[in-house]
């Protein structure tokens, strides 16, 4: 393959990063990843499998889920600690009822430049203008097959293609932009969907990112033979319509970026099976009950919710962040052997919120 494929390393330059809380790699502190809730209309068989999911999970109740109000005080905690990034996420995030007056409240937080939301995209052409109208800036939205019958297999036969793209038409519509679709790759179940997508995309101003599939949560059938890597496909499409590779935008940016030598547009592969990204992590994640995990495959979280409920003042809750945060030596992707690794027991992708 030709060295301009060549994705640049990641390093982390002062100017990006306000925090000064880092952990015990050197990492800073800067996104934080909110789950609003833990349903989700779907059933993808790679994060919330229909067989599996109610006989080993039991969803939050509502009556337990953070309030708005206590999402917004957490998160102004978090923006004076150098967060600048908020992503909210579920389940299905706009499930949650009434999501964009969470939006209006964190738009209104000094220190955070960027609020995107990561959705499958099937309630969104109903509730994009309300989104972007709160300050919404962007959407990233999943779909894993255009072929109707694939679709309906990894999504439990509950995705609706017709639903999700005029979503993402939505999305375009109220400029929540770059407007960005993920798909996750799972050998011989979805495979086949890569060229077709990304035919479908080229043109369209959508950043389509191919994720490869990720042991996380416990119910999910992975094995390291399902994953195809992005080095495959990055093969397979380039062979199709070339790419030249791009720097990212920011430090620890997930995704290796390329873009058509046609012009057509940028597209994205998420490696971190492959190509783990731990080095530059700087993401904490909170739950919908208020737990705040320091990585995706985190065995349990630090409860700000009993704090709040306590009624803990910002600087004893600024005081739990700053302690968790230095502890941590979270590199999960880094350390992953190889091999099938299912044993390692950590939370659900639906419940922590990918
Ligand atoms: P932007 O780059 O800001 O657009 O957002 P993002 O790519 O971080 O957000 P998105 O929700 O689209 O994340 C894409 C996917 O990358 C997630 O759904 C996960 O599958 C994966 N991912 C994101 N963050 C991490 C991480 O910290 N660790 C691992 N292993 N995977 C991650
Ligand atoms: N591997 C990779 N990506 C996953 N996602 C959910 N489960 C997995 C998994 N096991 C992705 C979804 C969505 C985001 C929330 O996380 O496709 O884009
Ligand atoms: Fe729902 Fe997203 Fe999980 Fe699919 S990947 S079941 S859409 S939370
Ligand atoms: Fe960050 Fe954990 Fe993902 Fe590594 S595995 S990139 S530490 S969330």
């Amino acid at each position: 393959m030709s060295s301009v494929l060549q994705a640049a390393k990641i390093t982390f330059r002062a100017a990006d990063i306000r925090s000064e809380l880092y952990d015990q790699l050197k990492r800073p502190l800067h996104d934080l990843r909110i789950s609003v809730i833990d349903r989700c209309n779907l059933r993808c068989s790679y994060c919330m499998p229909e067989t599996e999911t109610l006989k080993r999970h039991s969803f939050i109740n509502a009556d337990k889920r953070l309030s708005f109000a206590e999402i917004e005080r957490l998160v102004r905690v978090f923006a004076k600690l150098g967060v600048a990034k908020v992503r909210l996420t579920g389940g299905e995030p706009l499930l949650r009822r009434d999501l964009p007056s969470l939006i209006a409240r964190l738009n209104n937080i000094p220190g955070i430049e960027d609020i995107g939301l990561t959705t499958n995209g099937i309630l969104l052409e109903r509730h994009a203008a309300a989104l972007s109208q709160a300050g919404l800036h962007r959407v990233t939205v999943s779909l894993d097959a255009l072929d109707k019958t694939r679709l309906a297999i990894i999504s439990g036969g509950r995705a609706d293609k017709e639903k999700i793209l005029a979503g993402i038409d939505a999305a375009l519509k109220h400029n929540l932009a770059p407007v960005k679709v993920n798909t996750v790759v799972i050998r011989g179940v979805n495979d086949t969907e890569v060229l077709p997508l990304v035919e479908h995309f080229r043109n369209t101003g959508v950043i389509l990112r191919f994720i490869e599939y990720m042991d996380t949560g416990t119910i999910s059938q992975w094995q390291r033979s399902s994953v195809v890597s992005s080095k495959e496909l990055l093969q397979l499409i380039h062979q199709r319509w070339p790419l030249r590779a791009q720097t990212q935008n920011y430090q620890g940016e997930v995704a290796s970026r390329y873009i058509f030598e046609d012009g057509a547009g940028e597209i994205g592969f998420i490696s971190s099976v492959t190509q783990p990204f731990c080095e530059a992590c700087t993401r904490a994640r909170i739950t919908s009950d208020g737990k705040l995990y320091t990585c995706l495959f985190g065995k349990s979280g630090f409860d700000l919710r009993a704090l709040l409920s306590a009624g803990a003042s910002d600087e004893e809750i600024t005081n739990s962040i700053c302690g968790v945060w230095s502890k941590r030596e979270d590199r999960y992707s880094e350390l992953r052997n190889g091999t099938q690794n299912q044993t390692i027991e950590h939370a659900e992708m639906f419940y922590l919120g990918g």
